[in-house]
């Protein structure tokens, strides 16, 4: 078996410790763009949250709530005349009865807009 000082003695390996070295030193990560990646919390799934955090709700249409399922759209029309961007902001700081994040406070706001999405597509 080849000991680490014998693979760091030899030459080529000796070489590319230098370039990943050199490699490191020149890249300046913080210059990158941000990775334009939806930033959804690991593990995330858009309907167990529904089901979690707004169904007690929009099952029911509770408190003047928009419902949701199967032909539901039309309560779902005139609310979205004013886009799905407004919708969205609606359920992130709350709107009325409809409280900030829907209660889903470790929620990030791509996560409450794939909900978001998530209800409006199950209420054609
Ligand atoms: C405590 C009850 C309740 C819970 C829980 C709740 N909502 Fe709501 N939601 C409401 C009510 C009431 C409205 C209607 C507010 C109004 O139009 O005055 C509403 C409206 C909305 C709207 C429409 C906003 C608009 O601009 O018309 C969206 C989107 C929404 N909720 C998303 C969610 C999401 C996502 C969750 C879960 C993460 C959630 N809600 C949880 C009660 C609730």
């Amino acid at each position: 078996m080849l000991s680490i000082k014998k693979v760091i003695a030899s030459p080529v390996a000796r070489l590319s410790v230098v370039i990943a070295a050199a490699f490191f030193a020149s890249a300046n990560f913080a210059d990158n763009e941000p990775l334009q990646l939806a930033a959804l919390s690991s593990g995330f799934n858009a309907e167990t949250t529904y089901m979690a955090s707004c169904f007690a709700c929009h099952s029911t249409g509770a408190a003047g709530s928009p419902k949701v399922g199967p032909g539901n759209a039309e309560a779902w029309a005139p609310r979205m005349e004013k886009g799905l961007d407004a919708v969205v902001a609606n359920a992130i700081k709350g709107f009325n009865a409809m409280p900030p994040k829907g209660l889903c406070f470790n929620c990030t706001d791509d996560d409450l807009r794939a909900v978001v999405e998530y209800m409006l597509a199950s209420s054609q």
